[in-house]
C-alpha cells in the first residue's frame, strides 16, 4: 500500500484527481471565468478535511474566514480572533489542500486589530498568513484601508477587500444589519469600492448589501471581482459560511442562507449542489435573499 493510500486511523485526504492534474485557480483564471460569465464559487473552511472536500466538489476559492471565531471557537463575534488563530487554521487548510493535490485559491482573513495601525503592521501580519499558505489576504473596511491595500499589493500580497456589513466592526455598526440602504450610504459604499479597486484590490466581498447596489458595483468594478453574501445574485461570485450552508448553525439562520445539506446525501453532495446553484444562477434567489 502506498503512503498516500495507507492513511491514518482518523480519516484520510486522498488526492482529488489522478494525473493529469487540474489547473490551479489563479487570479488570471478567475478573470477568465468572469469574462466568460461564469460565476466564482467560494466557501469558508477552517481545517484540512473540509477544505479538501470543498475543492473536490468544485469550489474555486476557500476563505479561511475569521467567522471561525463563532463556528469553531464559540465566540460571539470575530473580534476575539487572533493572528495566531488565523495562521493555525490557514496552515491546516493549505496542508489539507496540498495533500489532496487540490487547486483552490486560498484567502485568509486578517483578524481584528492586525492591519489598522499602519500599512507596515498590515504587511508584517499578512506575510505570516501568506507563509502559512494563503494566496490572498482579506481585510475589512472602507476608504481608510485603501492606502494599506495599495501598500500590500505593491509588495506582492494580493488583497480581497470587504464592504457592507463588516463583522469586525459590529459594535460600531450597532448589530448585524444591512448596509448601503439609503442613497447617502449607497454613495459612500460605492466611493469606497472604487477607491479599493484603484488601490489594487482584486476581489471584494459585499456582505448584506442591497441586490441592486451590488449589481451596479459589479458592473463598475471590472478589475475587482465582487463576491456576495446576502447581496443578491448580481455579483461575480458568491460565498457562504460552511456551517451555515451545511445547516449546522445552532442559532437563527440568516435570511440569505440556504441549507444545501437538507437535500444532499453527503457534505460533498451539498457542496456540489451549492456550486451548481451558484453557477446556474439559481442561488441566491433575489426574490428570497435580497434586500
Ligand atoms: O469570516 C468570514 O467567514 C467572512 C465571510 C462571511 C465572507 O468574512
Amino acid at each position: 500500500m502506498s503512503a498516500t493510500t495507507a492513511g491514518t486511523p482518523y480519516g484520510t485526504i486522498p488526492p482529488a484527481s489522478p494525473l493529469p492534474q487540474r489547473r490551479p485557480v489563479s487570479l488570471p483564471r478567475l478573470a477568465q471565468m468572469r469574462a466568460a460569465g461564469e460565476k466564482i464559487t467560494m466557501l469558508t473552511a477552517y481545517d484540512a478535511t473540509f477544505a479538501a472536500v470543498a475543492d473536490s466538489a468544485g469550489v474555486e476559492c476557500i476563505l479561511v474566514g475569521d467567522s471561525l471565531g463563532m463556528v469553531c471557537q464559540g465566540l460571539h463575534s470575530t473580534v476575539g480572533v487572533s493572528l495566531q488563530d488565523m495562521v493555525y487554521h490557514t496552515a491546516s487548510v493549505t496542508r489539507g489542500l496540498h495533500r489532496a493535490q487540490a487547486t483552490a485559491w486560498v484567502i485568509a482573513d486578517m483578524p481584528y486589530g492586525s492591519y489598522a495601525e499602519s500599512p507596515e503592521q498590515a504587511l508584517r501580519n499578512a506575510c505570516q498568513l501568506m507563509q502559512a499558505g494563503a494566496h490572498m489576504v482579506k481585510l475589512e473596511g472602507g476608504g481608510w484601508t485603501a492606502p494599506t491595500v495599495r501598500f500590500l499589493v505593491d509588495r506582492g500580497v494580493p488583497v480581497c477587500a470587504h464592504l457592507g456589513l463588516t463583522p469586525q466592526t459590529v459594535h460600531a455598526l450597532g448589530g448585524y444589519r444591512v448596509q448601503g440602504k439609503d442613497a447617502q450610504a449607497a454613495a459612500t459604499l460605492r466611493q469606497h469600492a472604487l477607491e479599493l479597486q484603484d488601490a489594487g484590490a482584486a476581489m471584494l466581498v459585499l456582505e448584506m448589501v442591497p441586490a441592486a447596489l451590488s449589481a451596479q458595483l459589479t458592473a463598475e468594478l471590472p478589475d475587482c471581482h465582487t463576491i456576495g453574501i446576502g447581496a443578491g445574485n448580481g455579483t461575480a461570485g458568491q460565498v457562504l459560511v460552511l456551517h451555515d450552508m451545511l445547516g449546522v448553525n445552532l442559532g437563527k439562520m440568516a435570511k440569505f442562507v440556504h441549507n444545501f445539506m437538507a437535500d444532499a446525501g453527503s457534505v460533498k453532495g451539498a457542496m456540489e449542489a451549492y456550486v451548481k446553484a451558484v453557477k446556474d444562477g439559481s442561488f441566491p434567489d433575489n426574490a428570497l435573499h435580497a434586500w
